[in-house]
């Protein structure tokens, strides 16, 4: 088999990639190792940038996320006896979105399969060869068993964290840098309205806490919780008590409902440079990973995956490789901006222990809160800075 890119994943970075490839005319395949409902089903990010909702609806997947998703002009930071509002649009002119990450990809994967596009779900030993030529290559088993060829002109590695698209970066030419936090978060996903019109970012003594959602009538919540809990130790009943102890303020109550998903996820900043070699180019996870605090990862998938699509499009349709040599350099700019804010945020508002941490935390919150250059620069980190 043969095509022009090769894409490893069916995550938001790959789907993505493929739909703004398709739109210019640009043949891919899509290589997913899961089946099509578990990668449906992947509860994970929510929060979009104003640029992500554009570069969706530009890429013609945007109809449901206009009807369904949930527009925010701010976020409530707290702490204990506080909850002030940040209002996005008054601070930096821009807003943001919530729409779930899972339904993102069933409107990426619903598109390129009415289109009539490959998607090979259920492969396994995915290898990549020959990227320092221009016919890479991808072998795999497909879901019969049968071993396949992909030829490509390019190979677009988005295949996550855990993907081997990488690996396969020589050691002496690869970077990396990374963290890891002493915390996790406990995530629950509710069939219950939220209680709050916005996000609340909920500084405690006892451990962060957030009040996200995914519809009027669906709640997202998390927890800081030690990297080595377990979910067994966590009933409904302790959950939404400790939410509700965290989340406190005066005259307001925090709604309870039926928990439909749970998941502890631990948190790490990553960051691998160069993000191409040869005819191999990463993008999203694959090599990066951000603290979920600042809503990022879903974010920076997409802005890697804008850059790339034009630097594959001058590469492939008028051989001009002026954007593909820039594209790593490019993106880690972006990257590093958000791996900063990612930390930055990350650092303010979990609890560590440590009292003169604490003080800290809370001064800069009344900082953020108080400062309208502070204010603005949470503002247009968060609500994502321009793409170039
Ligand atoms: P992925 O979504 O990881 O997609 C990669 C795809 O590649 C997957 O479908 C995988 O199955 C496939 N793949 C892997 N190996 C192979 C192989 N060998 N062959 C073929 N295919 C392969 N971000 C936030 O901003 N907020 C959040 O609340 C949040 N929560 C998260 C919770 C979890 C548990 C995780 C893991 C991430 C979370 N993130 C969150 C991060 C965000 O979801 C990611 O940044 C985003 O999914 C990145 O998209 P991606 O397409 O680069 O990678
Ligand atoms: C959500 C996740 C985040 O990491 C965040 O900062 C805000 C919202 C969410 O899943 O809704």
């Amino acid at each position: 088999m043969r095509t022009q890119v090769g894409i490893i994943g069916a995550g938001p970075a790959g789907l993505l990639l493929a739909q703004l490839l398709a739109v210019r005319g640009i043949d891919s395949v899509v290589l997913e190792n899961r089946s099509r409902d578990y990668v449906q089903a992947r509860i994970r990010a929510g929060i979009l940038e104003q640029g992500t909702v554009d570069l969706l609806t530009e890429a013609g997947v945007g109809e449901r996320l206009h009807r369904e998703g949930l527009r925010h002009d701010g976020i409530y930071l707290q702490r204990p006896g506080h909850r002030e509002h940040l209002d996005f649009p008054g601070l930096c002119g821009r807003s943001v979105w919530a729409y779930g990450q899972t339904q993102v990809v069933k409107d990426l994967i619903d598109a390129r399969l009415a289109a009539g596009q490959r998607i090979e779900f259920e492969i396994s030993d995915t290898t990549l060869h020959d990227l320092d030529t221009d016919r890479p290559r991808v072998t795999y088993t497909d879901r019969a068993g049968f071993p396949q060829v992909l030829e490509c002109d390019v190979v677009a590695g988005c295949d996550g964290y855990h993907g081997p698209s990488r690996r396969m970066l020589p050691p002496d030419l690869q970077q990396t840098w990374a963290r890891d936090y002493p915390f996790a978060w406990l995530g629950i996903l509710a069939d219950v309205a939220p209680s709050t019109d916005e996000l609340i970012y909920a500084w405690h003594p006892d451990g962060f806490a957030l009040h996200s959602m995914r519809s009027p009538s669906v709640s997202r919540l998390y927890l800081q919780v030690d990297p080595h809990e377990s979910l067994e130790s966590w009933s409904d009943d302790r959950i939404w008590s400790e939410l509700s102890h965290r989340l406190a303020f005066e005259d307001w109550q925090l709604q309870t409902g039926p928990i439909t998903e749970r998941s502890i996820t631990p948190m790490r900043s990553f960051v691998s440079a160069p993000m191409r070699h040869g005819r191999l180019f990463l993008a999203g996870d694959a090599a990066h990973i951000v603290p979920p605090t600042g809503a990022k990862g879903l974010n920076l998938a997409v802005a890697d995956v804008a850059l790339l699509c034009e630097a594959l499009a001058a590469l492939l349709l008028h051989r001009r490789s002026e954007l593909a040599d820039a594209y790593s350099d490019a993106a880690l700019r972006r990257v590093w901006r958000a791996t900063h804010f990612s930390w930055w945020m990350t650092s303010m508002l979990h609890s560590t222990g440590d009292p003169f941490e604490s003080q800290l935390q809370l001064s800069q919150l009344r900082y953020v809160t108080s400062s309208p250059a502070a204010a603005q620069s949470l503002a247009e980190n968060y609500t994502g800075m321009p793409l170039h």
